[in-house]
């Protein structure tokens, strides 16, 4: 698929052709990755943030938040439930936490692989090469990193640098730095999930049909979207008419009809080209697409492309702490009851819960074809 056709469709809004579209993701998905849908369970394990991203509700100046760092008992607790839930993966997500020490971190890792079945997918943001390599050799499977937006000058405009340690670990400055990890990330072994917020302030159709090519040319084993949800307590979730606000504004020229709305259309428009790009991706049903459409958000995106929810299991009284954005979906229901209402949901669908670890096809063709 080529960048006009990406374009094209991103810009269509008559439903009959976008049935067209919901058709064929959904085609493509069962053909590739078949009807099992694969839930990955959800530890948020500290919302302690280094960073300043400016959409994001943990960013370090944001005074508000709790903070907390699950113990690793707390953790394994957690990883025990998601055993007995019949889960396959459990992913390990964070803000970029100074405090998560690459060894401890790895212990945790080792006694997950040494004592359960299940694949671990980390997502802790950026990190050294030692790090990653240490949590690798440890046993992780997988890890996230979204590169957010493809524009190098947007991701710059609104993730500035970390300050004060005075190491970058990112690479040259005129590559994307995320771009740069998720290469390295692949090189160590790693099975690889990116993705982007869909409707960033300043984000073009252009820039939109750019990161979707890039998903294709990073030959993404995990794709994850979801819409942008503004978060009043940051740069980009403040009111127009605050000063938080101005420092962050678009800044380039842009005419209002190129800015991408962060709406529920789009994030199935987006769903649905990933797999057409990726079509043996593992692509979940986001969390934030929830969020917009609490009763029918997950199950459309099931129906135009995804094949992947990542139920939460962050133990009930951290949830409303990892405030990413507000009004999240799932913060108050309990891992069991997310699980009934899920089999319900996918039983609708005709679908069935997945088996197994739901591992990659196309990291395992990859790294069959390495082996020769
Ligand atoms: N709206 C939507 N998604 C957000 N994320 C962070 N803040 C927001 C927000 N305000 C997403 C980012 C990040 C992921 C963990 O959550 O894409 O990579």
């Amino acid at each position: 698929m080529d960048r006009r056709t990406i374009l094209s469709w991103l810009r269509q809004n008559d439903p009959r052709r976008l049935n067209e579209l919901w058709t064929v993701a959904d085609e493509t998905r069962r053909r590739e990755v078949g009807d099992q849908v694969h839930l990955r369970g959800l530890i948020e394990f500290s919302n302690y943030c280094a960073r300043q991203c400016a959409y994001c509700g943990l960013q370090a100046p944001h005074v508000g938040v709790e903070r907390y760092r699950l113990t690793k008992s707390e953790i394994l607790t957690c990883v025990q439930q998601i055993v007995d839930l019949g889960y396959g993966t459990v992913v390990l997500q964070s803000g970029e936490d100074p405090g998560t020490k690459r060894e401890w971190l790895a212990d945790v890792i080792r006694n997950i692989k040494s004592n359960t079945p299940l694949a671990v997918t980390l997502s802790a943001g950026e990190r050294c090469d030692d790090d990653f390599a240490a949590w690798r050799e440890a046993g992780a499977d997988r890890y996230l990193l979204r590169f957010e937006t493809s524009n190098l000058e947007l991701f710059q405009r609104i993730h500035p640098p970390l300050t004060g340690t005075g190491k970058s670990c990112a690479g040259s400055e005129t590559e994307h730095p995320r771009v740069a990890i998720l290469r390295r990330l692949r090189k160590m072994g790693y099975e690889v999930g990116s993705g982007v917020m869909i409707g960033i302030p300043g984000q073009t159709f252009e820039d939109l049909a750019d990161d979707i090519e890039l998903f294709g040319s990073l030959e993404l084993d995990m794709i994850g979207c979801g819409p942008f949800i503004p978060h009043p307590a940051t740069p980009l979730g403040a009111r127009s008419d605050s000063p938080a606000c101005a420092h962050s504004a678009p800044t380039r020229d842009q005419r209002p009809d190129d800015q991408v709305p962060a709406d529920e259309l789009m994030t199935y428009k987006v769903i649905a080209l990933a797999r057409l790009v990726c079509p043996r991706a593992n692509i979940p049903a986001t969390t934030a697409l929830a969020t917009l459409n609490r009763s029918e958000g997950r199950t459309l995106g099931l129906q135009r492309g995804a094949n992947v929810v990542m139920p939460n299991v962050t133990p009930a009284r951290y949830r409303a702490a990892y405030d990413i954005y507000p009004d999240k979906a799932c913060v108050v229901e309990t891992a069991e009851a997310c699980r009934e209402r899920l089999a319900v949901q996918l039983a609708a669908l005709g679908r069935t819960v997945g088996c197994g670890r739901g591992d990659s096809r196309s990291h395992a063709l990859r790294t069959q074809a390495l082996r020769g």
